[in-house]
């Protein structure tokens, strides 16, 4: 049964996408991705477009709405469109002639290292935690606050624009509902709690931007967007000539509704705390989780955050060649079934959770004339495996509570060899739904609660028919193989994670 349809904008460091799902059922009906370019200028840089990225959006929204006409479908029943993007991606722009000043900063990227390891020194006892409190994170390259500093101290544009009350600071979610709100005709400059969450200039516990934060850095908090909860009208979209649309609420910890884990461009653990923010003793970030609703209080997450992931693939694609694409990484790992002693610690971007090491640099080592691309392309699995393990040991210690299977969302879950190896190295079964896009499910369901449709439930117990794939470890932790094997199930209780821990 057709009822109205709900859709997410979901933009990500590698892709964009546009989806729309039926609101009664959860299907997805159409969608469309685009890539998005990654410009590296130097160094440990990491640049995007951000007109690109504005562009690859429209052109998403206007290929899936061709596609739902040819089904027949038609796109005024779209009531809502939940937004879901890359977190802490920097950029600025000017707000009357709609122009960015500079590429966005990518989160990814290191260019502030030298920024962060001088604020690390002037903290007393050089403690990277020194903001933790606040701001429930470490001092890192990581978080929007070190970028937009640096986009103040080297970019002109930036600086004059902030001089005469021109600019405006967001993240792509900002950004992209600036624009498709009006833009410099009186679009609307907002963010979401979970975006600001990510900032370094925001006080999880106050839910606004924190005027000390901000001194600290030397940010004008002029510039900076308005926080909303994650579902609320934002505002009105006119796309195709015609006002439909409203762009509401933006799940950035999208996945928390239904997700422990995702693999995207890196790999980030969520355990869902409550409603207390949970302070971590073993490296994790305290971030918020979602607000749904302005009245609705927030819930937070303990999150473990690896900066590379699915971008070793594109890494052993674009730098290296071994693969053409990221199915062939599969094949050529299965090939050999070892890494043959070769590890491979990707740190491009330095270290995040648990170490938070921005000096850190990738290395592969056990090297041997024997070793070949098939072995590299093993070790590289396995780094995301063993980079996964990590962060799952800290958040068991920081919650007592051992998780006992690991649900999985993103990209790299379509990896079988992957989906096994991780429950091999975690030693707990890895849960992957049949339904991949929940992270664009969580988005548009927030925005169809938001709007007022009835959408088919936010809550977990209502989703309870939905059939996973798991991957139960074949070896135990003294490392031994049993003989399990994939297998096709459905799953009652293992899909959910998002019932909070007592802590
Ligand atoms: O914190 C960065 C994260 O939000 C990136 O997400 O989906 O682009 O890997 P994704």
């Amino acid at each position: 049964m057709l009822g109205p349809l709900v859709a997410a904008i979901d933009q990500g460091t590698s892709s964009t996408r546009f989806l729309v799902f039926n609101s009664t059922t959860a299907e997805l009906l159409s969608h469309h991705q685009v890539e998005i370019k990654q410009s590296f200028p130097k160094e440990g840089w990491v640049e995007e477009d951000p007109k690109e990225i504005l562009q690859s959006v429209y052109e998403c929204m206007e290929r899936t709405c061709e596609k739902l006409t040819q089904l027949n479908i038609d796109i005024s029943n779209i009531k809502a469109i939940g937004v879901t993007n890359q977190r802490e991606t920097t950029l600025v722009w000017d707000k009357e002639t709609g122009e960015p000043l500079y590429n966005a900063i990518v989160w990814l990227d290191l260019r502030t290292q030298s920024t962060v390891e001088r604020l690390i020194n002037k903290t007393p006892g050089r403690n990277k935690n020194h903001l933790k409190h606040k701001t429930g994170l470490p001092i890192s390259t990581y978080f929007s606050a070190v970028k937009l500093r640096w986009l103040m101290d080297n970019v002109n544009e930036v600086h004059e624009a902030i001089v005469s009350h021109r600019a405006m600071f967001g993240t792509i979610d900002s950004w992209l509902i600036w624009c498709l709100t009006g833009g410099k005709s009186g679009g609307v400059h907002c963010t979401d709690v979970t975006n600001a969450s990510r900032t370094m200039l925001f006080n999880i516990h106050t839910m606004d931007w924190d005027p000390e934060l901000c001194k600290y850095f030397g940010i004008p908090m002029e510039i900076l967007p308005r926080v909303r909860s994650s579902s609320e009208i934002y505002g009105f979209v006119c796309f195709l000539d015609r006002p439909y649309f409203y762009v509401v609420g933006n799940l950035c910890i999208k996945f928390v509704f239904f997700m422990c884990f995702r693999y995207g461009t890196g790999c980030f653990l969520l355990r869902n705390t409550g409603a207390k923010p949970v302070m971590s003793d073993h490296g994790l970030l305290t971030t918020v989780a979602y607000k749904l609703g302005r009245d609705k209080p927030a819930c937070y997450a303990l999150e473990g955050s690896v900066a590379i992931a699915g971008a070793v693939v594109r890494w052993l694609q674009d730098n290296l060649g071994i693969i053409g694409s990221s199915e062939e990484l599969e094949k050529l790992a299965a090939s050999v079934g070892t890494s043959y002693g070769c590890y491979f610690v990707p740190a491009f971007s330095g270290l995040y959770a648990p170490y938070w090491e921005p000096s850190a640099r990738g290395i592969i080592c056990g090297l041997t004339q024997f070793t070949n691309k098939s072995h590299l392309a093993f070790a590289a699995l396995e780094a995301v495996c063993f980079q996964t393990r990590e962060i799952l040991d800290a958040m068991n210690q920081d919650s007592g509570i051992p998780l006992t299977q690991l649900q999985v969302d993103g990209g790299m879950t379509s990896n079988r060899l992957l989906m096994q190896l991780q429950a091999d190295i975690l030693c707990i079964p890895v849960v992957k739904p049949s339904m991949p896009e929940t992270t664009a499910l969580g988005a548009a369901m927030a925005a169809g609660a938001a709007e007022g449709v009835s959408v088919w439930s936010l809550s977990p117990e209502d989703l309870s028919e939905v059939t996973s794939e798991k991957f139960e470890p074949q070896i135990n932790p003294e490392g031994t193989m049993s003989c399990c094997c994939y297998s096709l199930h459905t799953s009652q209780d293992s899909i959910f994670s998002s019932v909070p821990l007592g802590f």
